[in-house]
């Protein structure tokens, strides 16, 4: 993909795939995004998806499937218990990371609820490269606490540090050091960084971490959800391993870890979870929540089908030509989007294009959540759904006041193989009209905020009248259009 080169010299990503399956798409009218954004509380989560033109919500459980993935859906050994489709699974997992014991879950969340259930106990810490928002939950609910130990150049949102998902190993020892290996519950690194842009981490740092680890006698828990991105980033990123096959460096960074969990709802593009575990006694303290929560051992809470396509799926994520298309079409579009002057992350990361919001609307304080403001302003200009990642994703502290996040970011994601460039093309047009007119977007309030993971379905009200103006700024640009 990467390696097609145009006559013209313009840096254009090729898809190494044709498209076989379409879904029909709308595009409301700019009063009727208003209103359906009102009903929706100014929340993108409550959009209805008919409502919305370009759904850039997220990557998860919406990927393009391949031709192998939904053949083997239809041979699919359907039983309760014992499933032929299931020890394929299993098979793979094993194939690819080489750990012994695997449990099925039905989502990511899922996996971090029996890791959380059985690893954290109250007054423990999880260090981690960055917080995800399931993630912390699970810990915090079951006593523990996050340390995010990210270097301070992952935190800068315009970088051409290639590796911004890397831990801070110094800040790791000290935080050992500080208060003691027993109190560590275990150390989680996440591949492809979510929350800080779909930033990847280093096989060497891995490594490093690794070493502490044995130093301590820790964990070392790797959340794979977005290994596929970060798989590709290694490779075209790291001198060391541009030689390595995809599978190779897979297996390079699954032989540092002692625990690998995933969402299949974005690896393998399926939807389902697993946990991998190398250690048979750990496995054991496992297992048992996994009937409890989830299923039987050999479903786990996830159709059958899904299995199938998602051992089919793990084993196409070892595809370099496949791997690189979301990394391939979220770098056009940040580039792009650099070229007009909008604010976003850099370098490119992987899960989707993240605009920099405390850049883009530097008039909109944080206590009026710039990032969800900018995700409405952006459905009402042009249908696309975003969403917000910053202090509306936040948890309240306990005395109630706003824990303000390290970034504000509009996450326009990029689920693999579904939109064309030329869809790419109009969001950035719209971003790019939007950025001319940022004066016109005001904050937002609360009018309905959930205790647990707001953002979800959190109710939202502009403040002012700045939604109605910047209709009336797109129907004067615009004219009749769309
Ligand atoms: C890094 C990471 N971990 C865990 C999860 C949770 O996975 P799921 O949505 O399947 O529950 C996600 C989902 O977005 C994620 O990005």
């Amino acid at each position: 993909m990467a390696s097609v080169k145009f006559a013209s010299g313009e840096n254009i990503p090729l898809e190494m795939h044709k498209v076989r399956i379409v879904q029909k798409l709308f595009l409301p009218p700019v009063e009727a995004r208003l209103k359906a954004v009102t009903e929706a509380g100014n929340n993108t989560f409550l959009l209805r998806n008919r409502d919305v033109f370009m759904d850039m919500l997220t990557d998860s459980g919406v990927n393009a499937m391949s031709d192998q993935q939904l053949a083997a859906m239809m041979v699919a050994d359907d039983a309760y218990a014992g499933s032929a489709t299931y020890e394929r699974l299993e098979a793979k997992l094993q194939e690819i990371f080489g750990l012994k014991y695997v449990l099925p879950a039905h989502q990511g969340r899922a996996c971090e609820n029996i890791l959380a259930q059985v690893l954290v106990t109250p007054g423990t810490i999880v260090p981690m490269n960055y917080h995800f928002t399931t993630t912390k939950a699970h810990i915090v609910l079951n006593g523990g606490s996050v340390e995010e130990l990210i270097t301070e150049e992952g935190l800068a949102v315009t970088s051409d540090q290639p590796f911004k998902g890397d831990m801070d190993i110094a800040k790791l020892e000290a935080l050992i050091a500080a208060h003691g290996a027993d109190k560590i519950a275990f150390v989680r690194m996440e591949a492809g960084t979510n929350l800080i842009g779909g930033q990847p981490i280093s096989l060497d740092n891995l490594t490093e971490i690794r070493r502490v680890c044995d130093q301590n006698g820790l964990i070392l828990v790797l959340d794979a959800s977005l290994l596929a991105d970060n798989l590709y980033f290694i490779k075209v990123r790291d001198p060391n391993c541009r030689d390595l096959s995809i599978a190779e460096i897979t297996r390079r960074i699954a032989d540092l870890c002692d625990i690998i969990y995933f969402s299949a709802r974005k690896l393998g593009c399926a939807r389902g979870g697993g946990i991998c575990i190398r250690d048979e006694a750990l496995y054991r303290r496992m297992r048992g929540l996994v009937p409890l929560y989830e299923g039987f051992l050999t479903y786990g809470g996830m159709s059958i089908r899904e299995i199938e396509a998602l051992t089919v799926g793990l084993d196409e994520t070892m595809d370099e030509d496949m791997i690189s298309q979301g990394p391939l079409f979220i770098a056009y579009m940040v580039d792009e989007l650099v070229k007009r002057g909008v604010p976003v992350i850099t370098p490119a990361g992987g899960l989707g294009c993240h605009i920099d919001v405390l850049r883009f609307l530097d008039h909109v304080p944080q206590a009026q959540y710039p990032a969800g403001a900018l995700a409405s302003a952006l459905y009402i200009a042009s249908g696309v759904r975003g969403m917000e990642r910053g202090s509306l994703s936040e948890q309240r502290n306990p005395d109630g006041s706003e824990v303000y996040s390290n970034m504000e970011l509009l996450r326009l994601a990029m689920p693999r193989r579904v939109f064309t460039l030329s869809q790419v093309k109009y969001a950035v047009d719209r971003i790019d009209w939007l950025y001319k007119n940022r004066s016109l977007v005001g904050g937002l309030v609360f009018v309905e905020e959930p205790e647990i993971l707001r953002f979800f379905y959190g109710r939202l009200a502009p403040v002012g009248d700045w939604q109605e103006k910047l209709v009336a700024k797109f129907r004067a640009d615009f004219g009749d259009s769309l």
